[in-house]
């Protein structure tokens, strides 16, 4: 089983780039299931979540071409020979479960197993059903006769509706969103996601040719319209991946200039780092987040959709906050399980209380070196920063969780001077 083993490195310096983002592009290609004509993504990152969904396109009969090393995916669903997902792909990842809408849209139906991914919580799918029935399909819940579970679609036509989402679900957002393009009639989404995720692929479909207003606000409007067509996208950078490295820089003490990033997408970032004493300055090329000389102290947050700070960085900050002076609080508003990391940070001496969803991280620790598991994507990057403050050494094992989201995360933190290697 690989490894990631680290040790005490000292202030991080240097450069790093952000690679694309990983949750804007598995969208971003699920969406070129939309069209028969050829479609470009690049700026790709190089994770294995965009390696499952390509063998997900493809299992649906899209030819697809990998030039993950040039950061390029070309994608020609010509014609889809099954509507019906495996199972493998999705189990291995949540965001498979945004097939479902471009190919009820393109075949009339969609058949896709109950998805998997990240264990933080119950995540279930109802509100993309509710999407689903209100425009007009009819979704059933099925199992096939070894008693894998199916959820699955059927529409002659999709019709435009008006819907509200209970909660501003992304997934749920997405796939309506994709759904609604080739819907007759006009769809309005109220309380959808507004990540900066969401924006990008309705930019991405506007290309293609889709009527889509208002994302990135409260309220999404789409016409629909008979066709999309093959359209070429660069994706945004990661912003939970500089957000990582902006962690990488505050715990070290460090001093790294995160280049390719948007610094408005990470405004909740900034702002709890710079309580904590961090000094973050914009430069030409991206954000320069320096702690050489600070006196870190503590802070209370509070995980919420976007514009909110984002739950995908709660793992990382808590690290960070475990050797800060101070106490504080974090509250997990988002995700109803997502503290698994609280368990291991606590195997390095860091004194972390969960309280239901509120985390209480004692503060002013020395953490030490120990083994741990990445229970989760992001709990195993907050494992990496832990283990780089850390006396001794951190054997973080199950890093596959980590494969499948962060683009060279070990060549990234060793050319900033971390002690860090893989061990296969
Ligand atoms: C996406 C991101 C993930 C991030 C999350 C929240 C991708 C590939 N993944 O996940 O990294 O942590 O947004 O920012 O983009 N919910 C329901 N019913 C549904 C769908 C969701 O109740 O039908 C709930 C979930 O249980 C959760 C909340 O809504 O509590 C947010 O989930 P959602 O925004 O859907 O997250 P994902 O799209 O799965």
């Amino acid at each position: 089983m690989a490894e990631i083993i680290v040790r005490k490195s000292g202030g991080l310096k240097g450069t790093v780039f952000t690679s694309g983002s990983k949750n804007a592009v598995l969208p971003l290609l699920a969406a070129t299931l939309l069209t028969e004509q050829k479609c470009e993504i690049d700026s790709v990152p190089n994770l294995k979540d965009v390696k499952v969904m390509c063998e997900l396109l493809e299992s649906f009969g899209a030819n697809v071409t990998e030039k993950l090393d040039e950061n390029v995916i070309l994608v020609e669903a010509n014609t889809l020979k099954t509507s019906v997902a495996p199972i493998g792909p999705v189990r291995s990842m949540r965001a498979s479960i945004v097939s479902m809408g471009p190919v009820l849209a393109r075949t009339g139906t969609a058949r896709i197993p109950l998805p998997g991914g990240c264990a933080i919580g119950d995540r279930p799918i109802d509100l993309h059903i509710k999407g689903f029935i209100a425009l007009g399909a009819d979704v059933d819940m099925i199992e096939d006769e070894s008693g894998n579970g199916y959820v699955e679609a059927r529409a002659e036509k999709l019709v435009g509706a008006e819907m509200y989402l209970d909660t501003p679900s992304v997934g749920a957002t997405e796939n309506i969103m994709m759904a609604a393009s080739l819907a007759e009639g006009t769809t309005i989404i109220e309380n959808p996601a507004q990540e900066p995720e969401i924006v990008d692929l309705a930019n991405y479909l506007n290309k293609m040719g889709a009527k889509i207003k208002g994302a990135g606000t409260d309220m999404i409007k789409i016409e629909g319209v008979p066709e999309l067509h093959g359209a070429t996208h660069s994706v945004i950078p990661d912003r939970i991946e500089a957000g990582t490295y902006m962690l990488a820089a505050a715990i070290t003490k460090g001093n790294i200039l995160v280049e390719n990033m948007l610094s408005n997408h990470v405004v909740p970032i900034i702002a709890k780092l710079r309580e904590c004493g961090v000094v973050i300055t914009e430069e030409d090329d991206g954000l320069r987040v320096s702690a050489e000389n600070a006196n870190l102290k503590s802070a209370d947050l509070k995980t919420l959709p976007y514009p909110g700070f984002p739950t995908d960085i709660q793992p990382q900050f808590m690290a960070f906050l475990s050797i800060v002076s101070g106490s504080s609080t974090i509250l997990e508003t988002v995700f109803e399980n997502r503290f698994m990391h609280i368990n291991e940070l606590n195997k390095m001496n860091a004194g972390i209380i969960e309280d239901g969803r509120r985390a209480i991280v004692k503060g002013g620790v020395q953490l030490k070196g120990a083994e741990v598991r990445a229970t989760d994507l992001r709990a195993g990057a907050a494992l990496i920063l832990a283990g780089l403050v850390a006396e001794g050494e951190t054997v973080i094992s199950d890093i596959y969780h980590i494969d499948r989201g962060y683009d060279d995360i070990i060549g990234k933190l060793k050319r900033l001077g971390a002690d860090i290697e893989r061990i296969d």
